[in-house]
């Protein structure tokens, strides 16, 4: 035994299983956050442990989470990650900062988030790692199954700390010819993750055509196209069925409500959906499974 006692402290030291997954992309309004509260809960009702984390200034899943102006937010607990910036350090943990709504565990945002950039511009420490960081330090991964990243329409720091941080993305997007050009850009910063120093370069688990509207053709013939470029890039369609304009969700998301919420049958095809998009989550990252018992 001696003998391998010094091999075994080099070990990688067991990150806990739980899965990190984002919804990205740096167009405003293609339906992140709506998706990401209601896949979150797809995968809560599972049986899963979910934790969602707002990572967008503009706070809309902390409001889904009828939460209104933190005193603290994720914000103070990443800055807390930095040993430099002590002199900025918040007198206050995670449990200090956790909201609870139907069973789901969230991490606020708050407007200081959009600072964040600027905060941590000096520091000597890698900038695009402080959520990485974090979520070790917390132990999060032994803590939740699920952990629901709500991102900014943005490409800065907080994306790039995001696509460190993550498994797997999930990339809403209305199907138009401008998407395929932002979906271009998104993953040239994808390719540029892997020079940062990270370890696992996360996956687009799935790209997921949101807001369509029945009636328009164009709509159809900029989705094949956009099918057949997701293809050459990944060797494989990762496009998920669409969504289509849905006044119920637009209702449940007024209502700060999931579509599990609701039991009538106007809401079954968007419980069937999202409880698709739960699946591939657990399929593509190595699946937990249904067999997860808490
Ligand atoms: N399938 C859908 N059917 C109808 N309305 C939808 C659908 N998906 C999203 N919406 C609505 O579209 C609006 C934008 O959605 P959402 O806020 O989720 O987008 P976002 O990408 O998070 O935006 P931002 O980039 O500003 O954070 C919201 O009002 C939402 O309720
Ligand atoms: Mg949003």
């Amino acid at each position: 035994m001696g003998l391998f006692s010094k091999r075994k402290k080099t070990e990688t030291i067991d990150q806990g299983k739980g899965k990190v997954i984002a919804f990205l992309n740096q167009k405003g309004g293609v339906g992140k956050t709506t998706l990401a509260f209601n896949t979150a809960s797809a995968l809560k009702a599972k049986g899963h442990k979910v934790l969602c984390l707002d990572m967008d200034p503009q706070a809309n899943l902390t409001h889904l989470f009828d939460v209104v102006d933190p005193r603290y937010s994720l914000f103070h607990l990443l800055i807390n990650q930095v040993r430099e910036l002590k002199a900025l350090h918040a007198p206050v943990n995670m449990a200090g900062v956790l909201k609870t709504k139907n069973g789901m565990d969230l991490l606020p945002s708050s407007q200081d988030l959009s600072g964040l950039e600027l905060t941590v511009a000096g520091i000597t420490a890698p900038r695009q790692l402080i959520l990485k960081k974090f979520i070790e330090n917390e132990r999060i991964l032994h803590r939740y199954d699920y952990i629901i990243i709500d991102g900014p329409p943005t490409l800065g720091l907080l994306v790039v700390n995001i696509l460190c941080a993550c498994h797997g993305v999930m990339v809403p997007f209305r199907p138009d010819g401008l998407s395929r050009k932002g979906l271009g850009h998104f993953y040239d910063i994808l390719d540029q993750i892997e020079d940062m120093g990270v370890t696992q370069i996360p996956e687009v688990l799935a790209h997921i055509p949101n807001l369509m509207d029945t009636r328009r053709k164009q709509e159809n013939d900029d989705l094949e196209q956009i099918k057949d470029d997701v293809r050459e890039y990944w060797g494989e369609e990762r496009v998920v069925d669409p969504f289509y304009n849905r006044v119920g969700l637009v209702k449940a998301t007024a209502e700060k409500k999931t579509v599990f919420d609701y039991k009538s049958s106007e809401y079954l095809l968007l419980q069937k959906q999202f409880g698709e998009l739960a699946d591939i989550i657990a399929n593509r990252t190595g699946g937990l499974g249904e067999m997860n018992v808490h």
